[in-house]
């Protein structure tokens, strides 16, 4: 469980107000769900407990109908989300191994996100690139004919990546 940073906490501020005019009932649920995670990202305890206690629900049940949906994420999404191809072009070519490698390489579990918030890792439904099988994307950009070789050296580009930008913004 990541903790919450500065901007979740004035996130969940603003959850708080804008829950306050929302219309109560059961059937509000899944709308204030899609409403903390569109403010937030993603839903930390603290939004479901918000989202309980305004609509009398118990906790757990939220979680458990928050759970079985695909759209709510629990984890804050990493600033480089790692998206690995599971479609079956990939999956025969080994998408499976490479999600294993990603998740070796940032010692985080497929679902999670590393502390930094840097990045997280999802596996993902055909991207529509089958030819490049099997697929993966860091970020927005797409990496075909992957190898568990490369997973090193992707990592390893976001984080030069990153100290440049914070030197660049030192200097300046
Ligand atoms: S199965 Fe991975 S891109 Fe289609």
């Amino acid at each position: 469980m990541n903790p919450l940073s500065s901007e979740d906490l004035a996130n969940i501020e603003v959850l708080k107000k804008q829950i306050k005019d929302a219309p109560k009932g059961r059937g509000q649920l899944i709308p204030l769900l899609q409403m903390a995670q569109n403010i937030l990202g993603y839903l930390p305890d603290k939004a479901l407990s918000l989202v309980a206690d305004y609509l009398s629900i118990n906790r757990s049940d939220v979680y458990g109908v928050a759970s079985f949906y695909n759209q709510f994420r629990f984890n804050p999404p990493g600033k480089n989300p790692v998206k690995v191809c599971m479609g079956t072009a990939c999956h025969v070519r080994g998408g499976e191994i490479i999600l294993e490698n990603f998740e070796r390489k940032l010692e985080i579990k497929e679902g999670d996100t590393t502390e930094d918030r840097e990045f997280s890792i999802e596996r993902v439904a055909c991207v529509g690139c089958c030819a490049l099988a099997p697929v993966a994307l860091v970020g927005e950009t797409l990496h075909g004919h992957m190898a568990p070789s490369k997973v090193e050296g992707l990592v390893l580009r976001v984080q030069l990546e990153r100290e440049k930008a914070e030197r660049e913004a030192g200097n300046s």
